[in-house]
């Protein structure tokens, strides 16, 4: 078979449902042509076809859980028979969850890495070998300034961030000659369900930090990855926040932002079953922030 010539190449969006994956697809729209989105929900996948058709676009939709085994054979399964093949890979489904690992359900956490790590490294993996042989495309990875610093109290979600920055970053450089490229965007704060779906919006460094349009990300991730970067921080404020972690001592940054991402009324992390602030946190608290 001839690499690519009957089939047409397709930007597909995993995590195109909604937020910022959403708003990469209506992006990658106005340059026309076929933009597959795929994610669980149905309803919310019809309606972001309807914006991506919108802007210029021709949209497809798969229902596909990450979770599921076999979810990226399926993709590529479904791009087949819609005589489609996988150009651009945006990987945006993710999730996160806020609150001390010992405290928060393991099966929910662990779901952080089958989904932000493990599909993420296995829809790359799976997709590179075709973008290399027509030495065009790439991927377009999800990161978050979360990638630059370990996250007490929100500690899976930051690993995860870390991982894939380091694999986005290494794979960028493997492949820089190849005429394929790997971009990493990572941004800070972003104004989607996100923030309310992880609890992390009720924590004070989401309420300090400000919060960054989806649009204006997208925007920001496209053109970086069109101009063939490695990794793009948009917008100031999330500059500076990626600037700041990177210069801090560890041992100054590791109690800041637990501090910031803890409420008082948190369980404690001990496995007391009592509030933070009235456990182990007692006289740290009232030290550091009366009545908190
Ligand atoms: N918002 C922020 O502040 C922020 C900041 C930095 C980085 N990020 C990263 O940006 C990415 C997108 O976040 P967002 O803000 O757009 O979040 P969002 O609005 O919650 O969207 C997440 C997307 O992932 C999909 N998804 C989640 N689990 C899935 C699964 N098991 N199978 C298939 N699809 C799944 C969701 O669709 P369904 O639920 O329909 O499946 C949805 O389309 C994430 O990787 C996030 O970590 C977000």
């Amino acid at each position: 078979m001839s690499l690519g010539s009957e089939l047409r190449p397709a930007v597909v969006v995993v995590g195109g449902s909604r937020g910022i994956g959403k708003a990469i697809a209506t992006v990658a729209a106005r340059q026309g042509g076929p933009v597959v989105l795929v994610a669980r929900s149905h309803d919310s996948l019809l309606a972001a076809a309807t914006e991506v058709q919108e802007a210029g676009g021709e949209a497809f939709t798969l229902d596909l859980d990450l979770f599921s085994a076999g979810a990226s054979l399926r993709l590529e399964a479904f791009l087949q028979e819609n005589r489609l093949y996988c150009d651009v890979l945006v990987n945006s489904a993710g999730y996160g969850l806020r609150g001390a690992a010992t405290t928060l359900p393991i099966g929910e956490q662990l779901g952080i890495i089958d989904v932000n790590v493990r599909a993420l490294s296995e829809l790359t993996l799976r997709f590179l070998p075709g973008m290399l042989a027509r030495r065009r495309g790439g991927v377009l990875n999800l990161g978050s300034i979360a990638g630059f610093t370990p996250g007490p109290n929100m500690a899976l979600y930051y690993a995860s961030k870390s991982f894939v920055r380091s694999f986005s970053d290494a794979l960028h450089e493997e492949l820089r000659h190849a005429g394929v490229t790997v971009t990493c965007v990572a941004p800070g704060p972003v104004e989607t369900e996100f923030l309310d779906r992880s609890g992390a919006g009720r924590a004070m460094l989401f309420k300090v930090l400000p919060r960054a349009d989806a649009v204006d990300v997208a925007e920001s991730a496209w053109r970086g990855f069109k101009a063939g970067r490695r990794l793009v921080v948009p917008g100031v404020s999330a500059k500076l926040t990626a600037f700041v972690a990177s210069i801090l001592p560890t041992a100054v940054l590791l109690p800041l932002i637990g501090r910031l991402q803890r409420r008082g009324n948190d369980p404690c992390p001990c496995g007391s079953g009592a509030k933070y602030k009235n456990c182990c946190g007692k006289g740290w608290l009232s030290r550091i922030a009366p009545g908190g």
